[in-house]
């Protein structure tokens, strides 16, 4: 079953309605994890904003713990998700012979049983059911015998500014999630105050917060490896309004959203972020107007920057998926020198980036 209506930017409004529960794709997780691999040996990862019944970040990295030679992986889940243990049950296997450690109170008459946050520590990974693999029935029977895996309720929400949370964040290393959209401000802040390496998702146009487009100027913050045009697809909770969305409902009645402008950020360095963007233009004055309020021209196509101009160049946020810090400096945002928007004959772009050559 197909339905499919125009999709623009529902990251953006998943933000805007404070709708957090889309579920990121195992397929997506495993096409970025695969630049990083060799920086995650010996390392601590944390999924902060992760349920591990529903959480494909989780599996990737509880599947993956031998191979990427992980030292720890700490997920925790978050209690008010309305879908928490309950509904996707993306890993059943994890909760066979468990269903006691899931705490659910009484259904309330309108809403769905509620569940405690829980936490997930898992130091080691063995193949436990002897069938030649590591897999999630493995990490059950390990929590179950093995006093070196956690599985504990925490206790508080699992909010990742509370005080318990932050306190995993401290033991982590490297960051890798999904978080909110509507808290992607505070969540990217809180990474840089304690001082985190991350891979996180999230929207394009959260580029042009002052907060991470800071981040991204002073080199501390860029776009991934993987994801630089299109859109993607991402599981919904069965009560989400598939309307005014690209949506597709599987088989087993899953439903899955299709979502555009959807970047990975990070501070984990990768070989292809270093490659020059080639370029074949040149500079015609009468091609490249200036702005009214700064000594910059304005290119409206990153593809279009001109190989020959050494001066102040204004392209849109896309440039960054093209981004090598070796090739451009980032200048400035957005604005003139009246600290106003940029402004060519009288009108304003969409947001520009200025850059310069090196
Ligand atoms: C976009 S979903 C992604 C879930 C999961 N990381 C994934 O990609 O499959 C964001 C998750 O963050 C949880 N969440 C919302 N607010 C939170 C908060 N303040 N602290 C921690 N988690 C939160 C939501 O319940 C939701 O499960």
């Amino acid at each position: 079953m197909e339905k499919k209506s125009s999709s623009n930017n529902n990251l953006h409004k998943a933000s805007k309605e404070k709708k957090d529960e889309f579920y990121t794709q195992l397929v997506d997780i495993e096409k970025e994890l695969k630049h990083y691999k060799s920086q995650f040996r010996g390392k601590v990862v944390y999924c902060n904003c992760d349920d591990p019944f529903e959480s494909n970040f989780f599996k990737y990295f509880a599947s993956n713990f031998k191979e990427l030679g992980l030292k720890r992986l700490i997920a925790t889940s978050y209690k008010p998700s309305p879908i928490a243990n309950t509904e996707l049950v993306l890993q059943p296997s994890l909760l066979l012979g468990y269903e006691d450690k899931i705490v659910r109170q009484p259904v309330e008459p309108k809403g769905r049983p509620k569940v405690t946050a829980n936490k997930f520590i898992i130091n080691e990974v063995d193949d436990i059911d002897g069938d030649g693999a590591f897999d999630l029935r493995d990490i059950a029977e390990q929590l179950k015998v093995n006093k070196n895996n956690e599985w504990l309720p925490l206790k508080g929400e699992g909010d990742f500014r509370s005080k318990e949370s932050i306190e995993l964040l401290k033991q982590a290393d490297i960051v890798v999630t999904n978080p909110p959209f509507s808290l992607f401000r505070e969540y990217i802040s809180q990474l840089v105050e304690y001082n985190k390496k991350f891979l996180i998702i999230g929207n394009v146009n959260s580029i042009t917060y002052k907060e991470c487009f800071k981040l991204i100027k002073d080199n501390k913050l860029w776009l991934g490896a993987s994801i630089h045009s299109g859109d993607r697809e991402f599981q919904v909770p069965d009560d989400y309004p598939l309307n005014a969305a690209s949506s597709r409902i599987d088989s087993d009645g899953k439903k899955y959203i299709r979502v555009k402008g959807v970047r990975w950020f990070t501070n984990l360095d990768y070989e292809e972020r270093h490659e020059n963007l080639v370029l074949y233009k040149t500079y015609i004055p009468k091609e490249y107007p200036k702005y009214d309020n700064y000594d910059g021209i304005n290119v409206d196509k990153t593809a279009d920057i001109p190989v020959d101009y050494n001066g102040a160049i204004g392209v849109p946020i896309t440039f960054l998926d093209k981004y090598n810090p070796e090739q451009f400096e980032i200048v400035k945002f957005r604005k003139g020198d009246n600290d106003k928007d940029l402004v060519i004959n009288g009108k304003s772009p969409y947001f520009r980036i200025i850059i310069k050559k090196r």
